[in-house]
């Protein structure tokens, strides 16, 4: 998952009108900042986070203009914590960052943690699960099953990093459907018959990251008493 700060989606970052308002009158909520430039995550994130009582901005909100930072470790806990804490020393304030990926049971569960990077470099999203569904021709669609996984953590200056887990289960399509969502939803086939391209706002209910944010979000509620 290579260069996870950069923008991956064409529309720009909105604004911040996220300002969580559970604060007390004169209180400014705690800040915390979202270490992605992806504007899909940065969207899921909010739907889900937000008045979770944090400020959440985005680097540029928050002032803070890094380089990407290098996915290299063996886990998605590795590069996440890796991410989260790369921005904690940048900008001081408590980051939160995510990794993920798709596991493709008839592939070894393969991509995985390699997932932004399979098929090669200069490769876009579509032709990534193009690739794909090339990898898995002639297998039936019994055998194609496949979840998302991610993990999110959030980073605190001298604290130990929070991590939480989120996992969809599905399969993979044996035709690309839907033009929502990003990477490989067109090809993830879910249990109820839609690709998680064709979902609208139910994604931020059922993903993997909207699990492992939901997990998340009772904890930063506490953290913020
Ligand atoms: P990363 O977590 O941003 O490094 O993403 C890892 C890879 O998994 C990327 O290629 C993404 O396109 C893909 N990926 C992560 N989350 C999703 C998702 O919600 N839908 C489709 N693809 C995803």
């Amino acid at each position: 998952m290579v260069a996870p700060t950069t923008p991956r989606s064409g529309d720009p970052i909105s604004p911040a009108s996220h300002a969580a308002t559970v604060a007390a009158p004169g209180d400014r909520p705690r800040r915390l900042v979202l270490g992605t430039g992806n504007a899909s995550k940065v969207r899921e994130i909010r739907a889900i986070l937000g008045g979770s009582g944090w400020e959440l901005l985005t680097p540029s909100e928050a002032g803070v203009d890094i380089a990407p930072v290098a996915e290299t470790g063996r886990s998605y806990v590795e590069n996440a914590v890796a991410k989260a804490t790369a921005y904690v020393r940048a900008s001081g304030l408590p980051s939160l960052a995510d990794d993920s990926g798709l596991e493709v049971d008839a592939l070894g569960g393969r991509p995985g943690v390699l997932s932004a990077r399979y098929g090669g470099p200069g490769m876009d999203d579509q032709r990534r699960y193009e690739r794909l569904l090339e990898e898995l021709a002639g297998v039936p669609l019994s055998r194609r099953t496949a979840r998302f996984r991610a993990t999110v953590a959030v980073a605190r200056p001298g604290n130990q990093p929070i991590v939480r887990e989120g996992v969809v289960e599905g399969r993979i399509a044996l035709e690309p459907r839907g033009a929502n969502g990003f990477g490989y939803d067109p090809v993830f086939l879910l249990p109820g018959g839609q690709t998680m391209a064709e979902l609208g706002d139910e994604k931020q209910r059922i993903s993997h990251r909207a699990l492992a944010l939901a997990a998340l979000r009772d904890v930063l509620r506490d953290l913020n008493r």
